[in-house]
């Protein structure tokens, strides 16, 4: 997968999983401009990359802010071929105890965000006849119930749906939009919890056997982004290591050993 000659912009691109698509869409030979509320921390990542990076400030909540963005990425490459719509933001919290200061926080930065960052994508590619790739970052708490995370899993989920109807519509221009669905990923963002003991409970319902890195999901990323997923448009990728795979059954085993009898009951609700 090449993206020579290509300009794609990365929302989030200071954290964790836009960095990494950030560094591997520039090894691949794409044109790079990274933006991020924390501009200097794009601007650091950019300067990782090298010159083929540009980086800016940017709140995408701000509709002045990611319009201003996009004209500029206009006025100085000529094009704008490939979006990474990522950047985003959650909190921790049962619905009892969810301000509303927090609940508006989700939307603005992962509905109203990403919103705003695909639209103006859009407007322009259409605007220069150009055809185009976008991707949105949602979350396997879009499809997942979440416990704690009400306000972040009903944000994302309303981001699978935008990807659909965008999807159908820009499928004329030669646009196609998809999501990224990530499942717990060792970020700046997932920290915290991971470091609070999340870890161990999350490893043993990952199949695969471990957290995810950003590269993970930086390659799934590409690959919807470039010439390899050229019939693909409106979908929602899910990257977990197999941690969504719905009700798989009432036992359970140590899946390594072959002929094991140690099978045993799921833990039921409650159980430690
Ligand atoms: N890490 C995970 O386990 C995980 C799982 C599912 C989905 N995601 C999603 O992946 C995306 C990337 O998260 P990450 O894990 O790399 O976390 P991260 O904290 O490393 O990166 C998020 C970045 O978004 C930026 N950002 C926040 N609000 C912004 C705004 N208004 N305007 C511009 N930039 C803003 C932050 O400054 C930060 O650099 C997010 O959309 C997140 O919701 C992460």
């Amino acid at each position: 997968m090449r993206y020579d000659g290509q300009v794609a912009v990365i929302t989030g691109a200071a954290g964790g999983i836009g960095g990494a698509t950030a560094h591997l869409l520039a090894e691949r030979g794409a044109t790079v401009v990274l933006a991020d509320l924390n501009g200097d921390g794009a601007r650091d990542q950019a300067a990782k990359i090298g010159p083929s990076a540009w980086a800016a400030g940017c709140d995408t909540t701000d509709p002045d802010q990611v319009d201003g963005l996009f004209d500029t990425v206009v006025d100085r490459y000529g094009r704008i071929d490939l979006v990474f719509a990522n950047a985003g933001w959650g909190s921790v919290g049962s619905v009892l105890d969810t301000s509303f200061d927090d609940w508006r926080r989700a939307f603005d930065v992962n509905v109203h965000g990403t919103f705003l960052t695909a639209r103006a994508a859009a407007v322009r590619m259409v605007r220069h006849g150009t055809p185009g790739s976008i991707v949105v970052t949602s979350s396997t708490g879009a499809v997942v119930p979440t416990a704690m995370m009400a306000a972040y899993c009903s944000a994302k989920a309303s981001l699978n749906m935008l990807v659909a109807v965008m999807a159908y519509e820009l499928g004329a221009h030669d646009i196609r939009v998809n999501a990224v669905l990530p499942g717990v990923v060792s970020t700046p963002m997932t920290q915290a919890i991971l470091a609070a003991g999340a870890e161990d409970h999350v490893l043993s319902n990952v199949p695969l056997g471990r957290l995810g890195v950003p590269a993970d999901v930086a390659r799934t990323v590409c690959y919807l982004l470039s010439d390899e997923a050229a019939y693909v448009t409106g979908t929602a990728l899910v990257v977990d290591g197999g941690g969504a795979i719905p009700g798989a059954g009432w036992y359970t085993n140590d899946f390594r050993r072959r002929g094991a009898t140690t099978w045993r009951l799921q833990r039921s609700r409650g159980a430690r």
